[in-house]
């Protein structure tokens, strides 16, 4: 998992004006809430005071919860805005200027495609990867399904080397009507893995064939060799991007926005868009097509071992029809090199003990005085193996 990209936090839908929410991303609590002109803000969850739940759900004699664009912490009341500094303390009495480490994490956000995003991270604007474009998503010529969350209980990382696998539709997905192999001449065909055109990720355009497609829904989704065109890339570690031309220049693209909840749990936003059947009664079926394709994929995963990728690629036996797999390994190296990776097992050791920390947001490289730690990190993949050579 890592620190410095874009996460989905919550529907847009999901976050009404009068209480926060509570989002767990990257192992860590979040509160996000609305201010009094509706904008969505993200702070660390943990109330600086003595630990209170920000985005905690307690609504003792209903006390308002957002007061002057401020969050109130359950606990005793003190008020933080949307930048993460403390307004107001109750107990010294309200419009006393509270003490300057009376400060937790903020975040920038962004809403957009009908999910609040957060930067989990400390860098500054002009060094942040950005939230991926989905580019046709205000085309009238395209339309997109509302956001469907799927809960998933393995790692974000098996979750999306699914989704660049060619190799798993025949076995895992019998409703794509690919079944039936014929042992003779199946093959997975050899493709091409280049760069994703923004620049944070990889991408795959393969061929395969589609002789079973026998559902008329899919009528036009061969071509008349009966073969599909699909692709599938990367942006960042946890944004990964499906598109599936099914002939005539109809097309779906599908976006999934996953939020590592911690290393045994995902959630994942999806954003399907269509350039054909745009009428909105189609948008049901659609739904209830991808959840049962998600749920053949769930069904492979929760028994996926071990959970987390492993270190070195040695440690499977990886084909070439895994080459967009390891693609996607290189990228996650080069997040590696820069540092980003959090070191789960330091984390781990210590989270949730006596210890709270936060992911370090972009005020902190300019002052001091935080209260929480921030969350370990790995310098590159090399520390990253010889910790874990040392921990066994
Ligand atoms: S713990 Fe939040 S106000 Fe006391
Ligand atoms: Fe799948």
């Amino acid at each position: 998992m890592y620190i410095n990209f874009w996460y989905p936090m919550i529907r847009s839908e999901d976050l009404g004006p009068d209480k926060p929410e509570r989002a767990k991303v990257l192992g860590l609590n979040f509160a996000v809430f609305r201010d009094s002109k509706g904008r969505a803000h993200v702070l660390s969850d943990t109330c600086v005071h003595r630990g209170g739940s920000l985005g905690g759900a307690w609504e003792l004699g209903k006390n308002p919860r957002i007061v002057d664009d401020c969050v109130v912490c359950p606990y005793h009341g003190w008020e933080f805005d949307g930048q993460g500094e403390c307004k107001n303390i109750p107990s010294i009495g309200y419009g006393t200027k509270p003490p300057p480490r009376a400060k937790v994490d903020a975040y920038p956000t962004v809403e957009k495609y009908g999910i609040v995003f957060a930067f989990l991270g400390d860098l500054p604007e002009n060094e942040r990867p950005p939230l991926l474009e989905i580019e046709e998503f205000t085309d009238p010529a395209w339309r997109a399904n509302s956001v469907l969350v799927l809960e998933v209980d393995y790692y974000y990382e098996r979750s999306i080397e699914n989704g660049l696998d060619p190799a798993h539709n025949e076995f895992v997905h019998p409703t794509h009507g690919f079944k039936g192999i014929n042992r003779e001449t199946y093959k997975v065909r050899d493709y091409d893995v280049e760069n994703y055109p923004q620049g944070w990720g990889m991408w795959f355009l393969h061929r395969f064939n589609a002789p079973g497609l026998k559902d008329e829904t899919w009528k036009d989704a061969r071509t008349k060799a009966g073969e599909l065109y699909a692709g599938s890339g990367t942006h960042g570690p946890n944004t990964m991007i499906t598109e599936i031309n099914v002939g005539n220049n109809q097309k779906f693209r599908q976006y999934f926005f996953e939020q590592p909840v911690d290393q045994n749990r995902t959630r994942i936003f999806f954003v399907n868009m269509r350039n054909f059947m745009l009428e909105a009664h189609n948008d049901g079926p659609i739904h209830a097509r991808n959840k049962v394709i998600a749920q053949q994929d769930i069904e492979i995963l929760v028994d996926v071992y071990p959970p987390r990728t492993p270190t070195s690629n040695t440690k499977e036996v990886l084909m070439p029809a895994d080459k967009a797999v390891v693609a996607y390994r290189e990228w996650l190296s080069k997040f590696d090199d820069r540092g980003w990776r959090i070191d789960w097992d330091e984390f781990t050791r210590r989270n949730g003990k006596d210890t709270a920390y936060a992911i370090p947001s972009p005020r902190r490289r300019g002052s001091g005085n935080w209260v929480l730690e921030p969350v370990p990190l790995l310098s590159s993949r090399a520390e990253r193996k010889a910790s874990k050579e040392a921990t066994g």
